[in-house]
Order: C-alpha cells, then structure tokens, then sequence
C-alpha cells in the first residue's frame, strides 16, 4: 500500500434534483462533488448549465469537479472557473485550442463564494482533461504540464449506470509512468462504472480521484459507501 491520496467524487448526475441541497450534505465527507454538463450536442444527454452549477456551488458543502461534456467549451469552460469551480473538465476533441484554454481556466481566481469551499492555491480553478475511451493518451502526454488533471473515462460520456471498462486502464498506466517520472502534480481520474467492485483495478493501474455516480447514489448507506470505495481504493495503490 502505498501512501498516494485518494478522492472520492460522487456524481450528482444519480442524485434526486428535487432536493439538490440535501443530496449534496449526503456526501459531505466526499473530496469533491462532480457535476456532469451535458448539451445534448456533444452527447446524446442534457443536464444543466451555469446557472444550476452556480446553485450547487452556492449550497455545496465540498467544492465542485465540472465535467463538461459540451460543444464550444472555448466560450463556456471560463465561466465555470469564474462561478468557483474548483476544477474544469473539457473535451479536448471539442476544443478549439486545448492549452489556451487550459491556461485560461488557470488564471481566473474567483472569489470563493460563501460558504467558501477549501481550494489548494489561492486563484484560479485547475484544468482538467478528459479521453473518451477511443481517444489515445500519446498526443496529450506532451501538453501535460498544462494540466492539473486528466480524466481517464470508463464508459462512453453521456450517461450513469453503465459498465466499467477495464480495457481503458493501459492508459492509466502510461499517464502514472509519465506523471511519476516527471515530476508533475497531475491527478489522475476516472469516471464511470466506478464501484466496490472495480475501483481497486482504477486504483491499481494509477488512478488517484474516482467519480462514483449510482455507487454512491444509489447506495442505502451513502456515508458507507463512499468510506468502502475510499478504503478499496487505498487497499490498491
Ligand atoms: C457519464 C458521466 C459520469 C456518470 C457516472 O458520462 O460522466 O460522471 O455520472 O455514473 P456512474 O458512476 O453511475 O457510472
Ligand atoms: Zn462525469
């Protein structure tokens, strides 16, 4: 075992909408609560958009991790940064140029809205990239430095439930290698299919930050469940 962090992220993509602030004090002892923003353009879903996210970031008690699963995020990703998102995921396939865009999210330091969710620097939100299961890891390796995280998507984006898929984990492997060898303070994701179940092999591979959307949510102990994953995933690395 070795001592890398774990977080765990329940996606509020399984959550009852209808009482949005009592599912979000659910998981008040979760590292972050990731918000799935679909247009129904860039997968065939639709969920909210920045004004839903600025109500969760106003009554959320742990800080926000925006996946955006959105046509055009060169127009729309800085203004998830602006509302306090602690980090912004991007389609870099949707993305006119992913490392200024990057670089963009960085440098916008919002104030913290009250009541001010803890954030590791003192500005900016931290930039995150996905890669859809077909998408190769090669051609992002070199823009890693630009990145505080890389998503590692276990299902195809667009919709909770589905099933894990282990064939994605080489990547893990390649971005721990290049990550540990270099140096770099780049967390590791994964999202999608994330459970009891098949947490360990995310871990093991290199994940350090899991998404957890029906495991969590759909758990009668939501407290158990999140302190089960943590615990698997400990028992991995
Ligand atoms: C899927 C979303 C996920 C989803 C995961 O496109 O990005 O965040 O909420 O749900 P589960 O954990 O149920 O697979
Ligand atoms: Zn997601």
């Amino acid at each position: 075992m070795s001592t890398r962090p774990v977080r765990i992220q329940p996606s509020i993509l399984a959550a009852d909408w209808a009482d949005m602030r009592g599912e979000l004090e659910r998981i008040r002892n979760a590292d972050q609560v990731h918000v799935d923003v679909m247009d129904n353009h860039f997968v065939p879903n639709l969920t909210f958009g920045p004004q839903m996210v600025e109500t969760v970031q106003r009554v959320s008690p742990i800080p926000l991790d925006v996946h955006l699963m959105i046509e055009d995020p060169d127009r729309w990703a800085p203004g998830y940064a602006e509302l306090g998102a602690f980090s912004v995921t991007f389609h870099a396939e949707a993305a006119a140029d992913p490392v200024a865009l990057a670089r963009r999210i960085r440098d916008i330091g919002s104030p913290p809205p009250p009541p001010p969710p803890p954030r590791p620097r003192d500005t900016g939100s931290r930039p995150s990239i996905p890669l859809k299961p077909g998408t190769a890891v090669e051609p992002y390796l070199e823009m890693l430095p630009e990145f505080d995280q890389v998503l590692v998507m276990t299902v195809e984006p667009g919709f909770g439930g589905q099933s894990f898929m282990p064939e994605v984990m080489p990547k893990l492997r390649v971005l721990r290698e290049v990550a540990d060898r270099e140096g770099l303070d780049v967390w590791l994701q994964v999202d999608g299919g994330i459970a009891a179940d098949t947490i360990g092999i995310a871990a093991e591979a290199g994940a350090d930050t899991f998404v957890a959307g029906s495991a969590v949510y759909g758990a009668a102990d939501v407290d158990a469940a999140i302190v089960g994953l943590r615990t698997a995933a400990a028992h991995a690395h």
